[in-house]
């Protein structure tokens, strides 16, 4: 079991509630206003930490160009160009991405970070990049996680690696999320990815407990996330 701070919400003693999710915009969850909404409902959504996992995951590898999709306020980009990566961040609330560039510039990494507004479900960065990597990107349309995620293989450049990382629910304490998000295991994540075992190797399938604060109460309590990780053989 991890026991890394965890990437936990920002503000403890009080719930966060989402906004009302749009009716009518394809992926609920995927959506601009959506996530405006919650950023803007706080100074900060997220405590400005790196994922536990993202530093695990990539603390062996040699710095090259990484791309974090749903970079949200920045840490794990921030993190990665601090190691000597050249970051691009994509997410598709331009209220984090803001923050995520004031985070950077203060962190003296700015130079090493583009910062770029996609939705995900509409359109994708270029090029292709040594590290590509998620943290928490889910959506309520089952099909659209697992195209973003084949989009996201295919950035691989040969030698690369592919991290993912999710959550396996969501905890009965945090209240303000929808309740029918589909949760993927390991297993089917790696099997909609549909990598080409001559091409790639999976490194890591596999769901782990981490510890995280009780937002009213601040004790301890374990919840699970998963991570997949593979690498892109060299070409
Ligand atoms: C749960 S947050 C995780 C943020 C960050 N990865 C972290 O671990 O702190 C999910 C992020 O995905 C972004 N997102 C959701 N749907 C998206 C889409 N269709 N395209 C791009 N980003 C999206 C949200 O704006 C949000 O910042």
């Amino acid at each position: 079991m991890s026991t890394h701070r965890p990437h936990e919400h920002a503000q403890h003693g009080q719930h966060e509630h989402a906004p009302q999710l749009p009716p009518d915009s394809g992926d609920p969850l995927a959506n601009e206003r959506y996530w405006d909404e919650r950023y803007s409902s706080r100074d900060h959504l997220w405590s400005g930490e790196p994922n536990a996992a993202l530093r695990e995951e990539t603390a062996d590898l040699a710095p090259g160009s990484a791309l974090d999709l749903g970079c949200g306020e920045g840490a794990d980009a921030i993190h990665l160009a601090g190691r000597g990566w050249r970051v691009t961040g994509v997410d598709i609330s331009g209220i984090a991405l803001a923050r995520a560039a004031e985070h950077a510039a203060a962190a003296g990494v700015a130079d090493r970070v583009d910062w770029q507004r996609h939705d995900l479900a509409e359109s994708f960065p270029a090029g292709r990049f040594d590290l590509v990597t998620t943290h928490f990107l889910h959506f309520m349309d089952g099909t659209l996680g697992p195209k973003v995620l084949r989009a996201a293989a295919s950035a691989v450049a040969p030698g690369g690696t592919l991290l993912i990382e999710a959550h396996a629910g969501f905890p009965k304490w945090e209240h303000g999320h929808p309740t029918d998000v589909p949760f993927p295991t390991p297993e089917e994540t790696v099997a909609s990815l549909a990598l080409d075992p001559a091409e790639w190797e999976v490194l890591r399938a596999a769901r782990h407990k981490r510890v995280q604060n009780h937002p009213a109460t601040g004790e301890p309590t374990t919840r699970t996330d998963q991570t997949v990780k593979a690498r892109r053989r060299p070409g």
